[in-house]
């Protein structure tokens, strides 16, 4: 069994995903790249251990029921344990000018896929790396999250929080209260669950627009992946501290 702490990200190819593996990299973790594009994962890990990381590839479509058991038989394989999971691959869905999704209009379909991938498929990747995490000393799991999500600032009239999302912004208030759920069942075992957000940033899911860098986006959820025994469980975090829910 390897003697370095283990990191699993998914959707790392890219954007947050990808900093927040190359953030767990140089802090001397092993970081398994979850990604669903050969390609794409080829050329994340070969960037990333060149740059100086232990990374090793893990096909991972987080839609996927069979992608998702044969990633943690993967990773069991490679690394034989999980001590850090981060639940990072999500999707917007459609927008219209500005991001905005019209609550009135809504492509029922388009809700089911990003409920699919933003919320449905972190408790499927999460329940099948459950048994490698309580291998660890100290497990961690981050849900990438989004201050989109909070219902508080969302009903504050006097807090900017951008356009109405009706199918993206709640997908992630799902996932808060599911991280939550984790949070109180795994509570007294050492796993530790919180979600983050990475602030406004540059990436494809913003079409580039934004004033963080990738690298800024990762920050928060590489703190709370590498949080001491003992540190906060059940919370949501930005750069800042914590996000009324
Ligand atoms: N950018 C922001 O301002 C912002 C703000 C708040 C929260 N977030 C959250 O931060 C996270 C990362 O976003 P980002 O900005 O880095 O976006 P991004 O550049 O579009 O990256 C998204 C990643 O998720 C992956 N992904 C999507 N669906 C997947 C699936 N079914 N299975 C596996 N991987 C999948 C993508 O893989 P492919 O390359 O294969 O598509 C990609 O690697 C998301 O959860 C997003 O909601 C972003």
């Amino acid at each position: 069994m390897s003697e370095a702490r283990i990191a699993l990200v998914t959707g790392a190819n890219k954007g947050i995903g990808y900093e927040i593996a190359a953030g767990l990299g140089a802090l001397g973790y092993r970081v398994g790249v979850g990604a669903r594009d050969e390609v794409r994962r080829g050329s994340a890990v070969e960037k990333l251990r060149a740059a100086g990381v232990d990374a090793f590839g893990v096909p991972l479509d987080v839609t996927g029921d069979l992608s998702v058991t044969v990633a943690a038989e993967l990773v069991e394989r490679r690394a034989g344990r999980l001590d850090v999971l981060v639940n990072n691959a999500g999707i917007s869905g459609e927008t219209g000018p500005g991001w905005a999704q019209d609550p009135t209009t809504l492509d029922l379909a388009m809700v089911l896929r990003v409920v699919e991938t933003n919320v449905i498929g972190v408790i499927r990747v999460t329940n099948a790396m459950l048994p490698l995490l309580r291998r660890s000393a100290s497990p961690r799991i981050v849900n990438v999250s989004s201050a989109v999500a909070s219902l508080t600032r969302q009903a504050d009239p006097g807090i900017e929080v951008g356009p109405v999302m009706a199918a993206y912004a709640p997908s992630k208030s799902f996932l808060n209260a599911v991280t939550v759920q984790y949070a109180r069942q795994l509570a007294g075992t050492g796993i530790l669950v919180n979600a983050a957000c990475p602030g406004l940033v540059a990436t494809d899911f913003t079409g580039f627009q934004g004033p963080r860098t990738p690298r800024q986006g990762a920050a928060t959820a590489i703190r709370l992946a590498t949080l001491p025994d003992g540190g906060p469980t059940g919370s949501f975090f930005e750069d800042d501290g914590v996000i009324p829910w």
